[in-house]
């Protein structure tokens, strides 16, 4: 077995029974943190403050997308639909999981392809930030640049996506609830439960 292959295997195997820090480091290079939940559950502030903390890069799959299309979320949603657009999330997060000592916010339907999952998992610890429904609701609402929530009760669809989601939320290594806690909190909780080291 790579040393590679043997550093997620060992994870895997020891954390859920020690809730030890995951193992930081495979081979030669730390993990990046991917950050993964629901649109709202704050992956873009917590990622932002991370990734000052730790001295890693910072990348964002759905800014990433945007730059390589040339158009808003919005817009690819519109013009191709959202088939297309999971096509191309696949294929961006594909790129970026090769990326290391990065911080890799994705936006929250990437968990739903297991080939995703499959790709980030290879050099990256997997967090899950979670909130509830009416926070999600609040955090988003401000704005009109999420797609599937341009409906009539958007408090309906965010409790049926997050319904039919969960299962696949809860593949991540770490699960994070942000609900009454500030981005810096969140952020501090990650480092913590990562176990990644402050340089
Ligand atoms: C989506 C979440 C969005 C964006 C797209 C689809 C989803 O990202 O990728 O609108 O399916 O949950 P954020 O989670 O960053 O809002």
């Amino acid at each position: 077995m790579s040393e590679c292959a043997k550093g997620v295997f060992i994870h895997k195997l020891i954390y859920p029974f020690t809730h030890s820090p995951i193992h930081s480091k495979i081979g030669d290079f730390m993990k990046n943190i991917v950050l993964t939940g629901f649109m709202g559950t704050g992956k873009t502030e917590a990622g932002r403050i991370l990734s000052q903390r730790l001295g890693y890069a910072l990348v964002d799959a759905d800014t990433e997308i945007e730059k390589e299309q040339g158009m808003a979320i919005t817009e690819i949603f519109k013009q191709y639909g959202e088939p297309k657009f999971r096509e191309i999330e696949s294929d961006v997060i594909r790129r970026l999981s090769e990326m290391e000592n990065t911080v890799i916010s994705t936006g929250g339907g990437a968990v739903l392809r297991q080939e995703n999952m499959d790709n980030l998992r290879k050099k990256s610890v997997i967090v899950c930030l979670t909130a509830s429904p009416e926070t999600i609701l609040k955090r988003t609402s401000n704005n009109n640049d999420r797609p599937l929530l341009q409906v009539e009760d958007p408090l309906q669809k965010i409790k049926e996506l997050l319904e039919f989601r969960k299962p696949y939320y809860e593949k991540a290594d770490i699960m994070i609830d942000t609900e009454g806690k500030s981005p810096l909190q969140v952020a501090e909780e990650i480092i913590e439960k990562t176990g990644i080291k402050k340089d």
